[in-house]
């Protein structure tokens, strides 16, 4: 895997920071495709009975680089996936990579984009904290589904979120994000269920998954891949923040952020004995 991006990464010729995020998401999208198929392998097996020969339309909104789509359903081409997201780089790296005659990439913004047809499968995998208004866009992908259909969202939450030995650095990372401007809400987990059970119409049916990830039996490369998916955003978005409204305690903040983050990801690495942690909140809903 990390052989093949970093042959993609030379195809394209991407910034730094987008490499290392293109890197994040590809290690997102591989560390929660066990819990991902969990929840979506029983769905995709019911709409592919009820259907038969017939094709699955599905939508993964805000796909990024294209890797979780392609993972989850790039085998199955009986499956037709639009994945859609803001940022053109983003998708023009994901139709080279994974576009297909089944699965294909637009450059839309969520809250304002419409499929041409009703869809058989929405997924919405750690982009609401993203939107403005995450829950009349939950309310507007509804309508898109066919009845039967399904909406499957997944978000993490920081306050599920245990290590042993824990440092106070790593407290100090995890409470400070939802602090910095413009840092979309960390806590998001636990809002789905809220969310998602005034849907109108009202959903046929309705389930809440927390399926856990952990670094027990890692190597030391999954131990830090465990650390860049949990918190390497972190530093970024304290840099960002810094970059969008200098100031004095931004700076000092986003360079708090590179230090601690240099630390604690060595201690992952290193400290075989040290146990982590994090719950993933699934929900979702059929019509
Ligand atoms: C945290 S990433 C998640 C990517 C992917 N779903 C995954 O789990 O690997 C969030 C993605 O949502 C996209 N995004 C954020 N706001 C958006 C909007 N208003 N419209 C379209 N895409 C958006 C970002 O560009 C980014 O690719």
């Amino acid at each position: 895997m990390t052989k093949r991006i970093a042959a993609n990464e030379r195809r394209t010729s991407i910034s730094k920071t987008e490499v290392f995020a293109s890197s994040r998401l590809a290690l997102q999208a591989s560390q929660t495709h066990q819990i991902d198929m969990h929840v979506l392998s029983p769905i995709l097996n019911k709409l592919l009975s009820a259907r038969r020969s017939k094709r699955i339309k599905i939508i993964d909104v805000g796909s990024g680089y294209g890797y979780l789509a392609h993972q989850r359903f790039g085998a199955n081409d009986q499956l037709d996936v639009i994945g859609i997201d803001i940022n053109p780089k983003f998708v023009r790296f994901a139709n080279e990579h994974f576009g297909s005659n089944h699965m294909r990439f637009v450059t839309a913004d969520i809250e304002e984009f419409a499929p041409s047809q009703p869809v058989h499968l929405i997924i919405m995998m750690q982009v609401l904290q993203h939107l403005r208004e995450p829950e009349a866009t939950v309310q507007r992908y509804w309508r898109f589904l066919v009845k039967g259909g399904y909406i499957v969202a997944r978000n993490s939450d920081d306050q599920l979120n245990i290590t042993y030995p824990d440092s106070q650095n790593l407290r100090y990372l995890i409470n400070e994000t939802n602090r910095i401007p413009g840092s979309p809400d960390r806590n998001f987990g636990r809002r789905l269920f809220s969310m998602f059970r005034p849907l109108i119409p009202a959903p046929n049916s309705l389930s809440i998954h927390l399926l856990p990830q952990m670094v027990t039996g890692g190597t030391k490369n999954e131990r830090a891949g465990f650390f860049d998916e949990m918190h390497g955003f972190r530093a970024l978005y304290a840099e960002r923040a810094a970059e969008r409204t200098p100031s004095f305690a931004a700076k000092k903040r986003s360079e708090r952020f590179k230090k601690i983050s240099i630390r604690e990801r060595r201690r992952f690495k290193t400290d075989k004995e040290l146990f982590a942690a994090e719950v993933q909140i699934f929900a979702s809903a059929r019509r």
